[in-house]
């Protein structure tokens, strides 16, 4: 994708993530349409303007054939991305397995599966060793495209071994590495059969990101205790060789949300849902269908509000747009019947012949319906169990400044740290602390409502996407040089 408002090219970035910023579909043997796909870390880097970035990642399609593969590689080319082709095999064995059905839930306090939970097993060892030959084909991909002065810049928990396979093969490449999920507590990680393996890798590169200061710290406490390194103020030393370890948390293109909302599809659309809704106030929850988003915690709570507010019956709906996401991951099937069956209930119990609750939609919106109904919303529920940082809470307020709805937030999620002041923040496990901050939502005085939505609007549009990228960039140059010149001493 090109941005028609680039600024003159800088520096030459490889984004090097599990998923490219578009998604493939095939048309015939050797054509293909490419659509930009959806996720924190697409939303986020769309903000960037001011280097000259290629993507490199995979298309997520399984493409065995030749013919296939260079016609793909060609239209990517266009857009600026390259791929990393993974057969169906290893996609099972590290996307499905190590990377989401391990590292995920691992990650967001969730722990290990039963039947992994011994190193030994075979599923474990074979989804790790997926993940290394993974890791090894997405480094492959990098170093053919590489060129000196480049920076590379490796997103996320698919890829905390790339930074060692890079320098593998360049110990002078500039290699960053971000986290995009939360870093949990040391306790949680030394739970990992490649704990320490996996922690060595990452500290291969020359700086370590994470979106909040808690995260990066638990980092630093795993490699003193699992791995024995001195942390200090900067980040992690081993062997007289620092890794700086430090927080940058992300922000999205708040003027990217904020002009859509001039355009006319998005009135047109504002228009239709003010009807539509008309006379009910509007609660909304955009989630990809995650156990980690506690979309059944936050129904109940919708559930028991409703229960001990009977006034308020006919007077909220709950729009629910949950995202299918890793629906080969068994995980993600069990909770899409367990969403079904609580929404069923809830609609069953508290419907009517004209109105039901909650509207709970199985797909993603398109960006322009998206913000029209961020636009309208009166109240939106983040109540994720944990979550790296949570940009649907970021879209919502930029969304906002005319209606100044109110954001419940989960306090598990890294956007509490930013916009805590300004939502209201609740434990998502307690459904009875849920229940009572969506009446404290719907009751809000017009003046605290104002007060706070401009709190959280002045985070979202001045802390952006772009400016995270340029300072995490910016911050990747810096330690690199100062490396050198510690060496020259
Ligand atoms: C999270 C991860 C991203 C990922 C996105 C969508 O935001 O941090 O790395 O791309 O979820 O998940 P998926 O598995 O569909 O790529």
């Amino acid at each position: 994708w090109e941005r028609p408002d680039a600024k003159p090219i800088r520096q030459r970035l490889l984004v090097v993530a599990n998923r490219l910023p578009v998604s493939a579909v095939r048309r015939g043997e050797d054509s293909w349409s490419l659509e930009i796909s959806a996720g924190g870390l697409v939303s986020a880097l769309l903000g960037v303007k001011e280097f000259e970035a290629r993507w490199i990642g995979w298309a997520g399609v399984n493409v065995p054939d030749e013919v296939g593969q260079k016609a793909l590689t060609k239209a990517l080319a266009e857009k600026r991305c390259i791929p990393v082709f993974l057969d169906e095999e290893i996609v099972h064995q590290y996307y499905n397995g190590y990377c989401n059905n391990i590292l995920w839930p691992l990650f967001h306090y969730l722990g290990l599966p039963q039947e992994d939970r011994l190193a030994t097993t075979r599923s474990f060892q074979s989804q790790f060793a997926a993940y290394k030959k993974a890791n090894q084909m997405f480094a492959d991909v990098v170093n053919e495209h590489y060129e000196e002065g480049d920076v590379v810049w490796c997103h996320d928990y698919h890829l905390m071994f790339l930074p060692k396979c890079l320098k593998d093969y360049n110990s002078k490449m500039k290699v960053g590495w971000f986290l995009h999920t939360p870093f949990p507590s040391s306790e949680i990680h030394r739970t990992l059969p490649s704990r320490s393996e996996l922690l060595h890798a990452v500290l291969a590169a020359d700086l370590v990101g994470f979106h909040t200061y808690d995260y990066a710290r638990h980092f630093v406490s795993a490699c003193t205790r699992i791995l024995g390194l001195e942390g200090t103020p900067e980040g992690v030393e081993d062997q007289g060789r620092l890794t700086r370890v430090a927080a940058f948390p992300i922000g999205i293109d708040s003027e990217r949300f904020i002009r859509a909302l001039e355009v006319h599809p998005v009135q047109e659309h504002i228009k239709e849902l003010q009807e539509r809704f008309a006379g009910r106030k509007v609660m909304l929850g955009v989630d990809r269908l995650d156990m980690i988003k506690g979309i059944p915690q936050k129904i109940l709570a919708f559930e028991k509000f409703l229960e001990e507010n009977p006034y308020w019956r006919d007077k909220v709906v709950l729009l629910q747009i949950a995202v299918p996401t890793r629906t080969d991951v068994p995980e993600y099937q069990k909770l899409t019947s367990q969403v079904h069956e609580i929404v069923g209930r809830i609609n069953g119990r508290f419907g009517t012949l004209t109105a039901v609750p909650i509207h709970h939609l199985d797909r993603s919106l398109d960006f322009h319906a998206l913000c029209a109904l961020y636009a309208v919303t009166d109240v939106t529920l983040v109540t994720s169990l944990r979550d790296g940082m949570n940009l649907v809470s970021y879209e919502f307020v930029a969304c906002q400044d005319s209606k100044k709805g109110v954001l419940i937030l989960s306090e598990f999620a890294g956007a509490a740290q930013s916009l805590g002041a300004g939502a209201i923040l609740v434990n998502p496990w307690n459904i009875t602390e849920v229940a009572s901050a969506i009446g404290q939502a719907l009751n809000m005085p017009a003046e605290e409502r104002e007060k706070r939505h401009r709190h959280n609007f002045e985070h979202v549009t001045t802390h952006t996407a772009q400016q995270w990228a340029e300072f995490f960039v910016s911050e990747l140059n810096d330690t690199v040089i100062e490396a050198q010149q510690r060496i020259r001493k």
